[in-house]
């Protein structure tokens, strides 16, 4: 992978705090306790360690092992554990019906094809009646300097998720601005996008 990513985790302290995004936080709630959760990119383990404390099951992986370095520093000494893998996306195995929860969180590093490998990823993992969670920025987000991709194709619509997830049952969705407050990476006013669906 692009050392980018590992010169952006190297620095004191972590990129994007170590608090779970709101969103996270907000819809982990929907999900049965002892639930097999995965969260894509996972970067520093900010949701995997906050999903393992409410006791789901988790399994974590990203591309960056100087992220993952962190990211099992931050989980240290929790019961249960996170399992956290060092993989890119491209190479990960999507293991059929493995999961009831896939956590996908500013996973805006792809471009279309690669997002629509990584759907595709998503919706064979997850088991009939799970949960896909995405959480990232709206195209308007081009006009902030809060974080995100500055290329307009990997940013989302509501419109590119619900066709993305054609079929699926909309739990949750919102197009909203909110000032984030997530360490370096994530400061100020944003655009954001939060899409929920279950599987058929
Ligand atoms: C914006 S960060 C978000 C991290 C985490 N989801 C969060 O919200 O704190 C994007 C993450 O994607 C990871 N990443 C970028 N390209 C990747 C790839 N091809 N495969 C796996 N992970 C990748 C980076 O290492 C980084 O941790």
């Amino acid at each position: 992978m692009s050392s980018g990513w590992d010169q952006r985790f190297s620095g004191e302290g972590y990129h994007y705090g170590t608090a779970p995004a709101d969103f996270v936080r907000r819809q982990a709630a929907r999900l049965s306790p002892g639930a097999r959760v995965l969260s894509v990119a996972d970067g520093e383990g900010r949701h995997g360690a906050f999903l393992a404390r409410q006791g789901f099951e988790v399994t974590a992986f990203d591309g960056s092992d100087v992220a993952l370095a962190k990211a099992r520093a931050l989980a240290a000494g929790q019961v249960p554990q996170p399992e956290f893998h060092f993989c890119r996306v491209e190479d990960w195995h999507w293991q059929p019906e493995a999961f009831d929860a896939v956590f996908g969180v500013f996973i805006q590093f792809a471009p279309p094809s690669l997002r629509a490998e990584i759907f595709a990823g998503i919706a064979t993992t997850l088991r009939p009646g799970g949960l896909v969670l995405l959480h990232g920025f709206a195209t308007r987000q081009i006009e902030n300097h809060s974080g995100g991709p500055r290329d307009p194709e990997h940013l989302y619509t509501l419109d590119l998720l619900r066709a993305a997830f054609a079929g699926w049952q909309i739990v949750d969705e919102a197009d909203y601005d909110a000032v984030l407050s997530e360490g370096a990476g994530h400061e100020g006013r944003a655009a954001l996008i939060d899409f929920v669906a279950r599987k058929p």
